[in-house]
């Protein structure tokens, strides 16, 4: 038994600047440090993100400082799932309003970075002792993000991510592919709207299109492709975030109104265009038998992400109802680290893939990098190479996934 000794949190800020938490678990020699990310286009049953009356973090701050040290300090650093389901039933509320989501995933993964260390191995082959998920893959595909639109920019372009992934098992291989892709990519948008244009970068690090249609992504993107040499090697990802143009029972795009049926139809000829390789939140959050629906008519993956929230019932409900083929898990939706494995336990149990992702705002913790190794994840989607904060994680999975060789 190693005794955890101190819990400290603290304030740090995030890619967008505004603030967050940084959580340390001290228990001797282990120490571990989980600094929390922040999603724009949060899904509405995601656990709650505590923040005081102007935004800052000094509530949430407190409550690991007071409540949840007072608890924990004094148990075994080892005892993942005992001290999540304290935490659980110390907030005592559904979505974790009390303590924040943001106060109890900070302490759970920090608590496990702490034990990796105590043990003197890696996070991800710790996360290995804690649960058994069966993978999808050897190593992660990378979910490379290059056209923002929707809340992650100010572009009129109403789908909030394009995303390219390159086909192949070497996450070496998939970054050199990235940085030509992104060499041809930077060329096309500079030549199609201006340097400026170019130079500009939304939240997660990709480009900011002044004009264009819900097309003009994935023609920018197959243009990419083809002028890089990877045509049959690179496939294209969208994340639709379809909430955030939800308005009054239809999808607003643009200044037109599309139903559900007739956004389904887009879809569906885009997949018949461009090689797509996943769609994530097509629809609506609640809109379970439209993603059903739409999954139906396709071979392409739906993928979950507001839909589920990491929420192992909702994840239950989305599969019972056919409507993904993948999951997106981020651990702070869900706000504890036994929880969010439990619902990758799930989504394999069910031949569901789970692909592990960033936040819009982030901070440079590499935590997910392991997460997605630790369990052959489908795939790992964490921004582009313009901003330093992705970079970390998609390094991390390629030192990782060297190591052994
Ligand atoms: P968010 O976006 O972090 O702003 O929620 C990421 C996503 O929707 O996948
Ligand atoms: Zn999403």
């Amino acid at each position: 038994m190693q005794k955890i000794t101190d819990i400290i949190a603290r304030e740090a800020a995030d890619s967008r600047g505004r603030p967050t938490l940084s959580v340390t678990v001290v228990a001797g020699e282990g120490t571990g440090t989980f600094d929390v990310p922040s999603g724009a286009s949060t899904g509405s049953l995601e656990a709650c993100e505590l923040r005081d009356v102007g935004g800052g973090v000094s509530r949430a701050i407190d409550n690991v400082n007071s409540l949840i040290k007072r608890e924990i300090v004094g148990m075994d650093l080892h005892d993942q799932s005992k001290i999540d389901a304290k935490i659980i039933a110390l907030d005592g509320t559904v979505n974790k309003s009390k303590l924040g989501g943001n106060a109890t995933i900070g302490v759970s993964i920090a608590l496990a970075k702490a034990a990796a260390k105590a043990e003197n191995i890696e996070p991800f082959e710790y996360l290995r002792q804690l649960a058994s998920i069966k993978p999808s893959r050897k190593v992660p595909y990378l979910y490379l993000n290059y056209i923002n639109g929707g809340k992650h920019a100010k572009s009129p372009i109403a789908f909030q991510e394009h995303m390219l992934v390159p086909d192949t098992e070497s996450v070496t291989e998939a970054l050199e592919m990235a940085k030509i892709l992104e060499k041809s990519l930077y060329e096309i948008v500079a030549k199609k709207y201006g340097a400026e244009v170019a130079a500009e970068v939304g939240d997660e690090g990709g480009y900011v299109l002044p004009n264009g249609t819900y097309e003009t992504p994935f023609e920018l993107s197959e243009q990419a492709i083809n002028e890089s040499g990877f045509g049959g090697k690179c496939f294209i990802a969208a994340d639709i975030a379809a909430s955030s143009f939800f308005e009054n029972g239809s999808y607003v795009m643009q200044g037109k109104s599309y139903s559900a049926d007739e956004l389904r139809e887009i879809y569906v000829s885009l997949t018949k265009k461009f090689p797509i390789l996943s769609i994530e939140d097509p629809f609506f959050e609640e809109s379970f038998e439209d993603f059903a629906k739409l999954q139906k008519q396709t071979d392409v993956r739906i993928v979950g992400d507001d839909l589920t929230v990491t929420n192992k019932s909702l994840l239950t409900r989305a599969i019972g109802m056919g409507s993904i083929r993948s999951v997106i898990i981020k651990p702070n939706q869900i706000g504890t680290l036994s929880e969010t494995l439990d619902t990758m336990h799930e989504a394999r149990l069910r031949d569901v893939d789970c692909i592990v992702s960033h936040r819009s705002g982030e901070t440079n913790d590499d935590f997910i990098a392991d997460l997605a190794f630790a369990f052959g994840c489908f795939g790992l989607k964490t921004g582009s190479l313009r901003k330093p904060e992705r970079v970390i994680k998609y390094k991390r999975l390629e030192k990782i996934s060297l190591m052994g060789e």
